[in-house]
């Protein structure tokens, strides 16, 4: 298991597991710090947020997630230097996407205000907006980064020829991809997501690797794919002495992509048991059993 990371061919250097703050809200401020500090201490040195993150959960302003990492670093600003800082731009409610120029400026100018930081180590592009061509994309996020305003971009929830068409129009690698994986969603493995990122020395970050929670241990999910899923990760886990966490998060890191899962539980002792998943060897038949189990019929 590699224990640290670089991300694509960038300088940033982060650790196997990553943290990410999607269900981040309130006005806590030190039991948010408390979140951080605990993610940090474990080695889950990339933190990912976004600009639209907080209201999903409660939130009732947009930026809410960005705005309570941004009190945390005012208050302890060793926690901002230790962080390989992550967030989004794209997602406006009502809208629901917008890449143009205009708006990546202003999404990233606003972001970084309330961040409380000088600058971004990874702009990622939230979700794909058809309507903007990527040369005025790839535009305005060259200049972002000829600023120093931000360090290194991602893409999330693109597929593979998407990926490649933004890459055409930079003239620096896009360090990483940002795809739904888990043990229940199997698809990036398989639809040419993480082939692209191998082909392009791009580092995979995988949402909810967990599948939100209903791989979580000790969690019933309505859904029949989940429980068959969660049954095989029961299986496994007594056979590895180690938690339905651990291998599914094990799972999601035997790619040879490299993915790093980013673990979204806002509990401190969750979030430090998620490192149980660095000690999982899962052989190559266990893999593919829990495939088996996420699509429900054999493979050919
Ligand atoms: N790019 C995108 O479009 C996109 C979309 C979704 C997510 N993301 C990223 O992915 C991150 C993770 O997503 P996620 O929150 O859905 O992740 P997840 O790790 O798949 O699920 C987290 C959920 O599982 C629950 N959980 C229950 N028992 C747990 C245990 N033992 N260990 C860990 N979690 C447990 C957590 O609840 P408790 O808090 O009560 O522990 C939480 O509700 C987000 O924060 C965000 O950074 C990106």
């Amino acid at each position: 298991m590699k224990t640290t990371h670089r991300l694509g061919q960038s300088a940033l250097e982060v650790g196997p597991i990553a943290y990410g703050l999607w269900r981040f809200v309130g006005n806590d401020v030190k039991a948010a710090r408390t979140r951080i500090e605990t993610a940090l201490d474990a080695g889950m040195t990339l933190i990912d947020v976004a600009a639209v993150y907080g209201l999903d959960w409660g939130g009732t302003e947009f930026g809410e997630s960005e705005t309570l990492l941004g009190k945390v670093f005012a208050d302890a600003p060793a926690l901002r230097k230790r962080t390989v800082l992550a967030t989004k731009f794209g997602i406006i409610p009502g809208v629901p996407y917008d890449c143009s120029a205009a708006a990546v400026v202003r999404s990233c100018e606003e972001s970084l205000a309330r961040l409380q930081t000088g600058t971004i180590d990874v702009l990622q592009v939230h979700r794909p907006d058809v309507l903007t061509h990527p040369a005025e994309l790839g535009q305005a996020l060259t200049k972002l980064r000829t600023q120093g305003k931000i360090r290194e971009v991602g893409v999330s929830n693109y597929s593979a020829r998407q990926t490649l068409l933004l890459q055409q129009f930079l003239d620096f690698p896009l360090a990483t991809l940002q795809p739904e994986f888990s043990a229940l969603n199997v698809e990036a493995a398989f639809d040419g997501v993480l082939d692209f990122a191998m082909s392009r020395t791009m580092t995979p970050l995988a949402w909810s690797p967990l599948a939100g929670g209903k791989l979580a241990d000790g969690v019933s999910s309505a859904d029949p794919a989940a429980r068959r899923v969660a049954a095989k990760l029961d299986e496994l886990a007594k056979a590895y002495g180690t938690t339905r966490v651990a291998i599914a998060l094990a799972f999601v890191m035997r790619h040879p992509s490299n993915p790093i899962p980013i673990v979204g539980t806002q509990n401190p002792e969750r979030i430090a048991a998620a490192n149980d998943a660095l000690r999982v060897n899962l052989s190559r038949a266990d893999w593919y059993a829990l495939v088996v189990a996420a699509q429900g019929k054999p493979l050919p």
